[in-house]
């Protein structure tokens, strides 16, 4: 067997690895599984890549790998390990975004290397400027997006006039000069298409809300995959080709998911500046309007003798950092028999699997998830619904309020329980900025205060009871 033929297998069998890894990922229960097999994967292929005659056969490239790979270790283990669960998606964004820079700078140092740069084929001069183009918008982007999640500049849509326009011209511009480089090879002019790149990844960026960037950066990742796959085809391998394929068709495909369960599309999450008009934080309109609101010690014997009850978790379960106490009441309720499950909304609280993580973090079993589909059906038959710090993903006005901002985003249908508790600490709307009806329900009682504050109460008071 030649060490070629070695290679393909070897890299085949990485690729399996980071195949069946996605296929265990889809599910809380192969989660841990998912990740150790994408690891593995990928240690196979960095292990057998150190053996290729190109890296073990030149110290130069072997210092260099290896320098690299201490720098980024150095920054990368402690940076993950440290990471709030809550910083999570600016992390992705900055991992993401040295990705896309790292296959740009790939593909440019390969077009560098084309002896005869007159007579390089015109598919290779495609792969090389699609990395360049679509590695160098992700790398800027996510540059952004990491900047605004982190605070470093304003969370808020920035816009200015004719920005959509001004876009699309630097946007046409890349496209010509990418045309003029294809028929000059000339290397001035691919610097400029980089810089162009970066400028239009950075402005592209600019006007998507803070809230919004999680689906901005899930899209950005599909963009680095692609990219690496372009790096894949200029360097002849496989697996780069295939990892950054598996990349960008999965980023594209929670882009997706993740616009479709926000009920909106993904040029209005683009295009539309959602969240430049400050409504959060208001109660215009509610005043003068009663609102139940109850005692611990009530809710917790409602709680204690329910048949059925469903915990709904949103951001606030996350800001509260209530998972563990969470567990805690649905323990204790299920010690005394009453049959508990969570409701979890596709995209409740700020990032793809936000409630999962948490709740898996909190070692809440998996026959007690229910995505929002599987346990819809069961609301009209629950007692209770629990509202941890969810809003807008159970808020009624995204059926019956056509106009309104969430209009079309499917929901928990926590109004369709017998009784519904909110946890909350104010009146105040959430992501979207508008009220909620059913706070005024007769069927909702209030349980104001911080939601791990409010569930330790219900935990001692359903233990009382
Ligand atoms: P939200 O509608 O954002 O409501 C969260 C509620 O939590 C707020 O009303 C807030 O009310 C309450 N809260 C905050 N801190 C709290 C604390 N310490 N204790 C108790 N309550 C607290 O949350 P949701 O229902 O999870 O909906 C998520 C929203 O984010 C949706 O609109 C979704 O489209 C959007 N979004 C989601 C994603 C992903 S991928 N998940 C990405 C982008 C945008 P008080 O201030 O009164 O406490």
């Amino acid at each position: 067997m030649t060490r070629a033929t070695g290679t393909d297998l070897v890299y085949l069998l990485a690729i399996i690895g980071f195949i069946l890894a996605l296929k265990a990922l889809s599910s809380p229960r192969g989660a841990r599984l998912g990740n150790r097999l994408g690891a593995l994967g990928m240690l196979v292929a960095v292990a057998w890549t150190f053996s290729l005659p190109n890296v073990y056969g030149s110290t130069r490239n072997l210092v260099l790998i290896v320098v690299a790979v201490v720098i980024g270790a150095v920054i990368g283990v402690p940076a993950a390990r440290l990471v709030k669960m809550t910083a999570m998606p600016q992390m992705v964004a900055i991992f993401n975004g040295v990705g896309g820079g790292a296959a740009a700078l790939v593909s440019i140092t390969e077009f560098l290397a084309f002896p005869d740069k007159g007579a390089i084929a015109l598919y290779k001069i495609g792969e090389v400027l699609f990395g360049v183009v679509v590695g160098s918008v992700s790398f800027s982007g996510s540059a952004v997006a990491f900047a605004k999640l982190q605070e470093l500049m304003t969370g808020r849509p920035i816009t200015y006039p004719a920005q959509q326009a001004i876009n699309g011209l630097i946007g046409v511009a890349v496209l010509a000069l990418v045309g003029a480089v294809v028929g000059t090879a000339s290397v001035p002019l691919l610097a400029v298409v980089l810089v162009l790149s970066l400028v239009l990844g950075a402005v592209f960026v600019l006007p998507i809300g803070g809230a919004d960037t999680p689906v901005l950066i899930s899209l950005l990742n599909s963009f680095t995959g692609l990219a690496v796959a372009a790096s894949g085809f200029t360097l002849d391998s496989n697996l780069l080709i295939v990892a950054g394929t598996l990349v960008g068709a999965s980023g594209m495909l929670l882009t997706r998911m993740m616009s479709a369960a926000m009920g909106r599309s993904l040029p209005n999450i683009l295009f539309s500046a959602f969240g430049s008009v400050i409504t959060a934080g208001t109660t215009e309109g509610t005043e003068g309007r009663s609102v139940k609101s109850g005692t611990p010690e009530d809710i917790g014997v409602l709680l204690a003798y329910a048949r059925k009850v469903a915990i709904v978790p949103g951001y606030g379960l996350a800001v509260a950092q209530a998972q563990h106490t969470a567990r805690e009441l649905a323990d204790a309720l299920a010690d005394r028999g009453v049959e508990v499950y969570y409701a979890i909304h596709p995209v409740a609280g700020r990032m793809p699997g936000h409630m999962n993580v948490l709740l898996a973090e909190a070692n809440v079993p998996y026959d007690q998830l229910k995505e929002m589909d599987e346990a819809n059906p069961e609301m009209p038959t629950t007692d209770v619904a629990l509202v941890v710090g969810a809003n807008d993903t159970v808020n009624p006005a995204a059926n019956n309020t056509p106009g309104s901002p969430i209009y079309g985003m499917p929901i928990v249908h926590a109004d369709e329980a017998q009784n519904i508790i909110f946890l909350k600490r104010s009146m105040r709307p959430g992501f979207a900025g508008i009220d909620n009806e059913l706070l005024y329900d007769p069927k909702t009682t209030m349980l104001f205060g911080d939601a791990k504050d409010s569930l330790t109460k219900l935990v001692a008071a359903v233990k009382a009871a």
